[in-house]
């Protein structure tokens, strides 16, 4: 028999529904012979190269375990998600995500302790405190307001700042930089300034605290450095990291959960009448709500299977933890939104030793965010159908820029 050559995908692919992963990805995923091997494919990203794309769950979450794949952008082969994210990663300071290995362990270790359940857990009252404040100010605004500006950003981005210690006067500054950086069709000159201009400023933050100390992230980083164990540009590098993931993801998936479950008015009611394990549940049925959606990027140190495929040392590789999160071995009805599913075996904050520092602070943030603002605002309604809404297709934190909602 001639074996049938397909044309290789270009990735990311168009979504044909806001809410769902490219129909191209299931394809992949379910076809047990594809130029590669089941569920694994070639695709071609921005530069013309073809990294290899792996889209089963089992797949996915054993290659993010194995330290045969780097996530270190300055590599040969490394399939960087953009022109500008490549430029910026090259010969710049980097954060720990882009690290391997002892280098990588060392930074991690340093900010363990400070992202545990327990620590996080005593930011309850503080995260109650704002979302009450906020939604008060929403209820005081205008009728109808856009619920990302007014809710979804605020909140986690005021919950970062009192972490680290950054001033909240600040936001507009910092919230702008981070847009630049992660937007998809920034200029490489643009994304790079970005990126320095958040790095100076935390930096300045850093030097302020050696000679001021405070009880905050910054403070502990500050005492590192005045021990001689961290660099101010490895701490402010951390911090950047810190800044933008703590705020660009959680302000997503409360803007774009909050849109799915509003969609799904049995799932909303589940979540706005049900008790503590309910709304645990149901934050953990955010696993199809893929706000990280354009694949965990890594390349290949030796050569390695992986879905029965040889990936060879110096090949990039895209795990698209979006295509495993929806994948039917897994789960029963993948594309249904179902609350009451009640597992968190997901791979939406990622796996292995990259594996999403902030992932408490994130629950606990949606856990509160959701049932507070849904009891607030029984009769919470978007006032513009889908087709008006702008989703951030054009963004690498996918969402929506604004929302426009009445209540
Ligand atoms: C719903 C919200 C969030 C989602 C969906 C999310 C998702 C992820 C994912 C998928 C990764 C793995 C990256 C990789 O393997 O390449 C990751 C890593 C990371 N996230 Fe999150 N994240 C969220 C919130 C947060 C928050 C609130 C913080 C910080 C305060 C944070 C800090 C980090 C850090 C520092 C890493 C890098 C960890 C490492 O490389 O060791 N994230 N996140």
């Amino acid at each position: 028999m001639t074996a049938v050559t397909r044309p290789v995908p270009t990735y990311p692919m168009a979504r044909e529904c806001p809410f769902d992963p490219p129909a191209e990805l299931a394809r992949i995923r379910e076809d047990e012979c594809p130029a590669g091997g089941p569920g694994v494919a070639r695709v071609r990203i921005w530069d013309g190269s073809t990294p290899w794309l792996v889209t089963r769950y089992d797949d996915v979450r054993t290659a993010l375990a194995d330290e045969r794949l780097s996530a270190d952008a300055d590599r040969e082969g490394y399939p960087a998600t953009s022109r500008s994210r490549h430029v910026r990663s090259q010969g710049r300071r980097r954060s720990f995500i882009m690290m391997d290995g002892p280098e990588h362990a060392r930074h991690r270790r340093m900010l363990i302790g400070e992202f545990t359940v327990r620590r996080i857990e005593r930011l309850r009252p503080l995260i109650e405190q704002t979302v009450t404040e906020l939604l008060d100010a929403m209820e005081a605004g205008e009728n109808p307001t856009d619920l990302v500006q007014a809710f979804a950003l605020p909140l986690p981005s005021l919950v970062i700042c009192h972490l680290l210690g950054v001033p909240y006067a600040d936001h507009a500054f910092f919230e702008a930089q981070s847009r630049i950086m992660v937007d998809l069709t920034s200029s490489a000159e643009a994304s790079a300034a970005a990126s320095d201009a958040l790095q100076d400023y935390l930096a300045g933050l850093v030097r302020a605290r050696l000679a001021e100390p405070r009880d905050d992230v910054l403070g502990g980083m500050a005492a590192r450095v005045a021990a001689g164990d961290l660099t101010v540009d490895e701490a402010s590098a951390s911090a950047l990291l810190l800044l933008v993931a703590g705020h660009e993801t959680t302000a997503n998936m409360i803007a774009l959960g909050t849109l799915t479950l509003l969609h799904h008015p049995d799932q909303l009611a589940a979540v706005r009448d049900g008790d503590a394990t309910q709304v645990r549940g149901a934050v953990e049925e955010l696993r199809g709500v893929a706000v990280t959606h354009i694949g965990r990027r890594r390349v290949a140190t030796e050569d390695l299977e992986i879905g029965g495929v040889t990936i060879r040392a110096g090949e990039g590789v895209v795990l698209a933890a979006e295509a495993a999160n929806r994948d039917p071995r897994q789960w029963p009805h993948p594309d249904e939104v179902d609350v009451s599913r009640g597992t968190n075996r997901h791979v939406a904050f990622g796996f292995g030793v990259h594996q999403c520092l902030g992932q408490p602070l994130a629950r606990l943030e949606l856990q509160i965010a959701y049932p507070a603002l849904l009891r607030r605002f029984p009769g919470l309604r978007v006032t513009v159908p889908d087709s008006e809404i702008a989703f951030r297709d054009d963004m690498a934190v996918y969402g929506v820029h604004a929302l426009p909602v009445a209540f």
